[in-house]
């Protein structure tokens, strides 16, 4: 078993590169198996669920060279088998290969996708916007199978009815080489469904309106090589900051879109964290005293579910009390327990946590029970007075890239140990 050993109180400084987004890259690499030539992504983190997806791409017949955070992508001799179950099974994201498949073959033979524990989350509206385009849901033991009778998905019109990141990305993915014309509304307007349109239009897909809540595509046969940098991570760069406030004596967190955090600056402005925002980086000086605040998560571009867990180490530092309430996923609370495990004055009431601070935290055993709780233990882990030990860190290491060497940079003792 591997364990991330924290000795934590030691103030941090010094500079912090952000990655290249895990959301992104996720749907960025099943997108290519459209491709009828090769593509080339820059920046793309060293995560994984990476790794994951590029064996997932080996299996089914693509040619991937990974040279550092350069990735080139041959998917020209993908076959129309079964998608590997495990491997599937292991990381959520793999439901983009659904979409791509399906444009790609005109059907698909999947397991169904795992990924980290936060409750509920369906992939009903992925399917229902398939079979509105034409394709048949079946299921065979472990695997579902996706089937349009003609070999080739037919646009239509979408209506979501819950605002998705996953099926919004996956019905592009699947439209840009459907039949004619897809219109999806109630689209989700996350910078990685940008992302993921600039790709593919750089392919020669014809994808308007991605970051509005209405999408158009209109079904291409050719998708060309390109060459695309992936964008920054906006929950990466948020943890840091937060990270940055809580334990940094003067921190730089480079390589960051400010525009894509515009609604988590202004929550850190509110408990009155001092900082700097410059050209593409975001400096964060030494914090005096902490307001508390109360936060409520929602779609892009409101405070997003993925940073609730990071920032709430930060709030334990504010004196007075505040709550936080996940609105996308309600049961996104398993930091809470972990967090009072560290000594911290925080609980939850039904789906609203409530926290009363300061607080200062003691080094304490503790399990990463999903990715984002996990970064919050680690940022608990460097406030805390003494030595924590977390396991579970599988969670951690898929989506933050290089987090040990990164924080041990900023002068961290942290360290992964093997037992
Ligand atoms: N939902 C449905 N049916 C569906 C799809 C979603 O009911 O078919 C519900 C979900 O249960 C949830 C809400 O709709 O309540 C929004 O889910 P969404 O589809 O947006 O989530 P996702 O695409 O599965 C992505 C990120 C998550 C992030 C959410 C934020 C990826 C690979 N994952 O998930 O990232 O929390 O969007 O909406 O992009 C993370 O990075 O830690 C992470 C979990």
């Amino acid at each position: 078993m591997r364990k991330i050993v924290i000795n934590g109180g030691k103030p941090l400084t010094g500079e912090v590169a952000v990655s290249g987004a895990k959301n992104s890259v996720v749907a960025l690499i099943p997108a290519i198996l459209l491709a009828d030539d090769i593509v080339i992504l820059d920046g793309v983190p060293a995560i994984s669920d990476v790794d994951s997806l590029i064996e997932i791409m080996e299996i089914m017949g693509a040619r991937v060279i990974r040279e550092g955070e350069t990735l080139e992508i041959d998917p020209r001799g993908v076959k129309n088998i079964p998608m590997p179950y495990g491997k599937i099974n292991s990381l959520r994201a793999s439901y983009y290969f659904y979409g791509s498949l399906l444009g790609r073959f005109g059907e698909a033979t999947v397991g169904l996708p795992g990924g980290c524990d936060l409750g509920p989350r369906p992939i009903d509206l992925h399917l229902k916007a398939f079979e509105a385009m034409g394709a048949k849901v079946s299921y065979e033991g472990d695997n579902m199978r996706l089937a349009t009778e003609s070999g080739q998905l037919h646009g239509t019109h979408i209506y979501f009815d819950i605002v998705t990141v996953g099926a919004t990305i996956n019905t592009m993915i699947a439209a840009v080489k459907a039949k004619g014309k897809t219109v999806i509304e109630n689209a989700a307007r996350e910078p990685e469904i940008i992302d993921v349109a600039t790709l593919l239009n750089n392919m020669g897909a014809r994808i308007r309106g991605a970051g509005t809540d209405v999408i158009t595509i209109e079904g291409v046969d050719y998708l060309g090589s390109t060459r695309h940098q992936v964008i920054p991570d906006r929950i990466e760069a948020g943890s840091y900051i937060a990270l940055a406030a809580a334990v940094g004596k003067g921190i730089r967190v480079t390589n960051v879109l400010y525009e894509h955090l515009e609604s988590f600056i202004a929550k850190l402005d509110e408990m009155g964290v001092r900082m700097t925002i410059e050209e593409d980086s975001i400096f964060v000086e030494k914090q005096e005293a902490l307001k508390p605040v109360n936060i409520r998560t929602a779609p892009y571009p409101g405070f997003a579910t993925d940073l609730q867990q990071p920032v709430t180490p930060l709030l334990l530092k504010a004196e007075g009390r505040g709550n936080l309430v996940d609105t996308i996923y309600e049961k996104r609370v398993n930091h809470v327990p972990e967090l009072a495990r560290m000594g911290a004055n925080i609980k939850t009431i039904g789906s609203t946590i409530i926290y009363d601070g300061p607080n200062q935290l003691t080094g304490a055993p503790v399990k990463a029970t999903d990715l984002r709780a996990g970064a919050a233990l680690v940022t608990a882990g460097l406030m805390a007075k003494g030595r924590t030990e977390i396991t579970n860190i599988e969670f951690i290491l898929r989506g933050y890239s290089n987090i040990i060497e990164k924080l041990r940079a900023l002068g961290a003792d942290i360290d992964i140990i093997e037992e």
